[in-house]
């Protein structure tokens, strides 16, 4: 069955607690399920590095993805590069959980240089692209981001980023196609999540085959 994961913002201007999001996500899976809707919902939430330091271990436990107890979505900041990256990633890791960095591709500093993500991966966080970055629909600058992240083999998964109808669609098809790698594109929107809902070990990705050029920076 399809799957989706629901991850409220979690942030000064969303201050989302965990029992909320659990609340929202019952009730989301009992109108999926009075309308027929054949889809999953997971829980989640996208938590700005800020707030990790307000939240207690049962706290981030609560927010992991597909409440795996090990997975957390963090918000990747729009601009500006974040202080103390790769501390945070590996305290996280000393307490048992794996960053997830939401849309690096979007930040102006990854953009210039996508190479600075290399530490935080070295220090085992995941890369999460929007899919509309990929695809085009957030402009030049992001899409060359997530394509150049996927040549250094810097992201493991593929995510809608939908918000509502009227901020984002979905589209995850056209951004898997726009991977240009069969292989690639099935990791990230298949091997990478479902190891990830499991709680399982992500594999590293599959090197990129070149099979269709794109603009890189
Ligand atoms: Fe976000």
């Amino acid at each position: 069955m399809a799957a989706i994961a629901a991850t409220p913002h979690v942030r000064a201007d969303y201050p989302t607690r965990p029992e909320e999001m659990e609340r929202a996500v019952t009730r989301l899976r009992e109108d999926f399920l009075e309308q027929g809707i054949d889809v999953e919902v997971l829980h989640g939430g996208e938590l700005d590095l800020a707030e990790l330091a307000t939240l207690s271990d049962d706290d981030l436990r609560r927010f992991t993805l597909a409440r795996s107890g090990r997975y957390l979505l963090l918000e990747f900041p729009y601009s500006g590069w974040p202080a103390g990256l790769e501390e945070t990633a590996y305290g996280l890791a000393l307490r048992g959980f794996v960053p997830v960095l939401a849309h690096p591709e979007r930040n102006r500093a990854v953009q210039s240089s996508p190479r600075r993500l290399a530490d935080a991966v070295r220090v085992g966080a995941l890369v999460q692209l929007t899919a509309a970055s990929l695809d085009g629909r957030l402009g030049r600058s992001a899409q060359n981001a997530a394509h150049r992240l996927l040549e250094l083999g810097f992201a493991h998964v593929l995510a809608s980023d939908a918000h509502t109808p009227d901020i984002r669609e979905a589209g995850l098809a056209a951004a898997a196609e726009a991977v240009g790698d069969d292989r690639l594109a099935h990791y990230l929107t298949t091997g990478a999540p479902t190891a990830i809902v499991a709680g399982e070990a992500v594999p590293e990705p599959p090197p990129k085959r070149r099979r269709r050029r794109f603009l890189l920076i």
